[in-house]
C-alpha cells in the first residue's frame, strides 16, 4: 500500500480540552451552580442477601423537610433498562447484594440529607449470601426466580478429540483473577431537573449519552422527547461510565420529579468505590494439547466470570472474553465455553479491556505454562504458533493482518535489547524479563455495530464544521481526534472545527463511547460525512463557475482551476453551499457474517495488536515486585494523534500493571472491605517503570485513514508479563493476581515445603 501523504494525520496538536482542564476552567458536574438544588442520596443493604420486611422512620425527624421514595413510590418501572431489565432501581422484598438500593431520599441540604438517612430503619432478616462460583453453579439461591447462569456461550473449531490426540501431552492450567475498580479522578455525578412540561433534564459525568437516555425514557416511562441528557466534562471514565450513570441518573430523576426540584447526586470517593461496578473476577481454565516441539494440536478453555447479581452488561463481558481466550495463536481445533454466574455481589461491569485482559492473563501465562514444561524458551513457543495472514480465529473468522503479531514482537524485542537495563541490580535483588502478546476486537462484537447503526452530522454555515456526534471526550482524547480527521478530509485549519455539545436534544445517536470504537467506527463515519460535504461544495462550485467537476482540483486545502485559485474549502463552501447539514450513516462492511447463537463469523471487523516486554526487579526476602522498563508495541492501523496513543499506551499499561501487582478488593460477606483510597492501593508515579512505547502501523481499511482502535489495547497485556518476569527472577509461577508479596511467600512456603512452587488446580 502506498504511504498517502497527510497534512494532520500523524501530527501532535495540543489537545483541546488542554487549556481548560490545565487552568481550572472546565466544569465538572460538581461546578454546576444550579439554582435551587436538592441533594439526592441512597438507603442501603448492608448485607448481601435478605427479605427486607419494612422501612420504619424515626418519628423523632421532621419527614415533612424531604422527599422519601421506596420501590412502591417510584414512577415508571423499577427496573434500570439495560440488556435486560433485572437489576429493580430498589429493592422491593429481596436483598440480593450488600450496597443494594433500598430507598431514596432527597433534601435541601447534606446535613438534613444525612439525617434523614440515618432516620430510615430498614427492618431485613439477613439470610446466607452465595459468594462461591461453584455453590451459584450447582444453584444455590441468588436471586428468586432466577437462574444464577446468566450467560452460556461456546465456540468452537475442528475436532476436538482429534486435535488432542494428535497432540504428545496435554497441559493444565487454572488462572484467577480478581475485582478491579476504574478509579477515574471524577467520581459519578449527576444533576435532574425536573422540566415543567413533566419531562426531566439530566447532566452528568458519563461516556454514553443515549444509553442514559433509553434507561430514563424506559424506566420513567416518558416519551422520548420528554428526556433530555446532556454530558458535562468528564474526569475519566474507564468503562465505569458505561453502565452506572443509567442507574445514578433514574435515582436523580425519580427523586427530582417527586421533589418538583432539581436533585444532585454526586458521590464522594467512598460510596463510589463502594457500590459501583468493578471488573468481573474470573476462573479460567485451560487444557492444551501439545506436540514435543511446542506446537498446540488443540486446546479447551472454560471461563466462568463472576457477574454479581444481576446481569447488567455481564453477557457481552463474556462474550468479548471468550473470543479472545485463544490469545493470539492458531489452536486448529478449538473448544471454548464461558459462563456468567450470578453470586451476591454489587453487579460487575464495564472496564477497560471489556473481558480481554482475564482472558489474555490466562491464555499468555497457559502459554508460559507450556513453555516450562517442555523446557522450551517462552518466546520460541509463542513463535512456533503465531497466527499468521490465513489462519484463522476459534469463530472461523478469517484474518488478513494476522502478521501484525509477529512485528510486534520482533519489534519489542529488539527495542527492549536496544534500550537495555540502565542500572545493575541493586544489593541481592532478583532481575527477570516477561513477554506476552494480545490483541482486542476493535468496536462491538459481532453484528454489534449494525444495530447500533451510527448516525453522525457534519454542520457547515459561518465558517465553522461543528460536528454532531454523542461520542464524548472523557479524557481520552476523542474531542481532538474526531477534529483531525475532519480537519484532514476538508483540509481545513483546526479553529474552523467545533464538537457539538453532548446533548441529546442536539446530537444525533452515534453510540456510546466504548469498545475501542469512536476512532475507528464514528471516525470512519464522520469521514464519509466529511466527503458528502465535500462532494456537494465541489459540485455547487462547478456550478458556479461552469465548470466540469473534473476541472476542479483540490489541493492542500485549496481548490483550483489550472493557474486559477478559487480559495480555501472555508470560502468556497461559504459562497457556493452556505449553510448545510449533513448526515453519515454506518454501514456494514461487505463480508460481515455473524451469527449470534453459535458465535461463527467475523467476531470483530479489526483487531489491534500488541506486545509487552517487562523487566522486573523482585526482593527475594520481602518479596517487593518493582517493574523497571516496559517495552510496549501496539499495531493499531495508523496512529491519528500518535502523542495522545502513546499516552493512552501509557495509562492503560500503568493501569494493567495495577491490576497484575497491587491492586486487590478484599471481601467479607459480599461486601469490599478497603472501599476508601486509603486502602485501595493503585499505582503511583513511584511505582511507574519507565515506559519504551512503539506504535505500528498496518492501516486498515476499516477506520479513517487506516485508523484502528486503540483505547483498550493496552489494558490486555501487562498483568501476565509481569507474572512471566517475576517466575523468571525468582521462579515462582503465579496463576493468580495480583502478583503480591504475600502470593509470592504463599508460593514460596510451599515449594520450600517440597511443592513446586507453582499455583496449580
Ligand atoms: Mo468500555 S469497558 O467498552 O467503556
Amino acid at each position: 500500500m502506498p504511504e498517502a501523504k497527510h497534512n494532520v494525520v500523524g501530527t501532535a496538536p495540543v489537545r483541546r480540552d488542554a487549556w481548560a482542564k490545565v487552568s481550572g476552567g472546565a466544569r465538572f458536574v460538581a461546578d454546576l451552580d444550579v439554582t435551587g438544588a436538592w441533594v439526592g442520596g441512597v438507603l442501603r443493604s448492608s448485607v448481601a442477601r435478605g427479605r427486607l420486611r419494612r422501612i420504619e422512620r424515626d418519628p423523632g425527624f421532621d419527614w415533612k423537610r424531604v422527599v422519601v421514595l421506596t420501590a412502591a413510590d417510584l414512577r415508571g418501572v423499577n427496573a434500570v433498562p439495560m440488556i435486560n431489565d433485572d437489576l429493580p432501581l430498589l429493592a422491593e422484598r429481596d436483598i440480593t447484594f450488600a450496597t443494594q438500593p433500598l430507598a431514596l431520599v432527597a433534601a435541601p441540604d447534606r446535613s438534613t440529607l444525612a439525617a434523614a438517612l440515618a432516620a430510615l430503619l430498614p427492618d431485613v432478616e439477613p439470610m446466607e449470601p452465595v459468594l462461591d462460583l461453584d455453590a451459584a453453579l450447582a444453584g444455590a439461591p441468588v436471586v428468586p426466580g432466577r437462574d444464577n447462569v446468566i450467560a452460556d456461550y461456546t465456540v468452537e473449531n475442528g475436532d476436538l478429540a482429534a486435535g488432542f490426540a494428535a497432540g504428545d501431552r496435554v497441559v493444565e492450567g487454572v488462572y484467577h483473577t480478581g475485582l478491579q475498580e476504574q478509579l477515574y479522578l471524577e467520581t459519578q455525578g449527576v444533576i435532574a431537573s425536573p422540566h415543567p412540561d413533566g419531562g426531566v433534564i439530566v447532566q452528568g459525568s458519563l461516556q454514553c449519552p443515549y444509553y442514559v437516555h433509553r434507561a430514563l425514557s424506559v424506566g420513567l416511562g416518558l416519551a422520548e422527547d420528554m428526556v433530555v441528557v446532556r454530558q458535562t466534562v468528564t474526569g475519566g471514565a474507564f468503562g465505569g461510565k458505561e453502565d452506572y450513570p443509567s442507574i445514578l441518573a433514574l435515582e436523580a430523576a425519580q427523586l427530582a420529579l417527586a421533589a418538583r426540584a432539581p436533585v444532585r447526586m454526586i458521590m464522594d470517593r467512598h460510596e463510589d468505590l463502594a457500590v459501583t461496578p468493578k471488573r468481573h473476577p474470573s476462573r479460567i481454565s485451560h487444557r492444551t494439547a501439545v506436540r514435543e516441539d511446542g506446537v498446540i494440536t488443540a486446546a479447551e478453555i472454560d471461563v466462568v466470570l463472576d457477574a454479581g447479581a444481576f446481569t447488567t452488561l455481564s453477557p457481552v463481558v463474556l462474550s468479548r472474553c471468550i473470543l479472545h481466550a485463544a490469545g493470539v495463536y492458531r489452536v486448529p481445533c478449538v473448544r471454548i465455553r464461558g459462563r456468567a454466574v450470578a453470586t451476591n455481589t454489587p453487579p460487575n461491569g464495564a472496564f477497560r479491556g471489556f473481558g480481554v485482559p482475564q482472558a489474555i492473563f490466562a491464555v499468555e501465562r497457559q502459554m508460559d505454562r507450556i513453555a516450562a514444561e517442555l523446557g522450551i524458551d517462552p518466546v520460541e513457543i509463542r513463535r512456533r504458533n503465531l497466527l499468521v495472514d490465513g489462519d484463522a480465529l476459534p469463530t472461523g473468522q478469517v484474518l488478513a493482518d494476522a502478521r501484525a503479531v509477529r512485528l510486534v514482537l520482533d519489534r519489542a524485542l529488539e527495542l527492549a535489547r536496544r534500550t537495555g537495563p540502565e542500572t545493575a541490580p541493586a544489593g541481592h535483588e532478583r532481575r527477570g524479563t516477561g513477554v506476552s502478546l494480545f490483541f482486542h476486537g476493535c468496536g462491538f462484537t459481532g453484528d454489534g455495530e449494525d444495530r447500533i447503526a451510527t448516525r453522525l452530522r457534519v454542520r457547515w454555515g459561518g465558517g465553522q464544521l461543528e460536528i454532531l456526534t454523542s461520542n464524548v471526550e472523557m479524557g481520552q482524547g476523542a474531542g481532538t481526534v474526531l477534529p483531525m480527521i475532519a480537519a484532514e478530509a476538508l483540509g481545513l485549519p483546526a479553529e474552523r472545527i467545533w464538537l457539538a455539545p453532548p446533548d441529546t436534544t442536539i446530537v444525533p445517536n452515534s453510540g456510546p463511547t466504548v469498545a475501542s470504537r469512536t476512532t475507528m467506527v464514528v471516525g470512519r463515519v464522520l469521514l464519509e460525512a466529511c466527503e458528502k460535504l465535500f462532494a456537494k461544495v465541489r459540485r455547487a462550485l462547478g456550478d458556479a463557475e461552469g465548470l466540469p467537476e473534473q476541472a476542479l482540483e483540490f489541493k492542500d486545502g485549496r481548490f483550483r482551476s489550472g493557474d486559477r485559485d478559487l480559495g480555501d474549502f472555508a470560502a468556497v463552501a461559504d459562497r457556493v453551499v452556505g449553510e448545510t447539514t449533513i448526515e453519515a450513516r454506518y454501514a456494514p462492511p461487505p463480508g460481515q457474517e455473524w451469527d449470534a447463537e453459535t458465535h461463527r463469523g467475523s467476531a470483530y471487523q479489526a483487531y489491534s495488536w500488541g506486545c509487552n516486554v517487562i523487566e522486573t526487579a523482585v526482593d527475594p526476602d520481602t518479596f517487593e515486585v518493582r517493574p523497571l522498563r516496559l517495552t510496549a508495541v501496539v499495531e493499531i492501523g495508523r496512529a491519528i494523534h500518535p502523542v495522545l496513543a502513546a499516552g493512552q499506551v501509557e495509562g492503560g499499561s500503568l493501569q494493567a500493571l495495577g491490576w497484575g501487582a497491587l491492586e486487590e478488593i478484599k471481601t467479607r460477606s459480599g461486601r469490599y472491605l478497603n472501599d476508601r483510597l486509603a486502602t485501595y492501593i493503585i499505582p503511583t508515579t513511584l511505582d511507574t517503570p519507565e515506559m519504551v512505547v512503539d506504535l505500528a502501523e498496518l492501516p486498515s481499511s476499516r477506520g479513517p485513514f487506516g485508523a484502528k482502535g486503540l483505547g483498550e489495547l493496552p489494558m490486555n497485556g501487562c498483568a501476565p508479563a509481569l507474572a512471566a518476569s517475576v517466575q523468571d527472577a525468582v521462579g515462582l509461577s503465579v496463576s493468580e493476581l495480583p502478583v503480591s508479596p504475600e502470593r509470592l511467600l504463599e508460593l514460596s512456603l510451599a515449594r520450600d515445603a517440597g511443592a513446586d512452587g507453582s499455583e496449580t488446580p
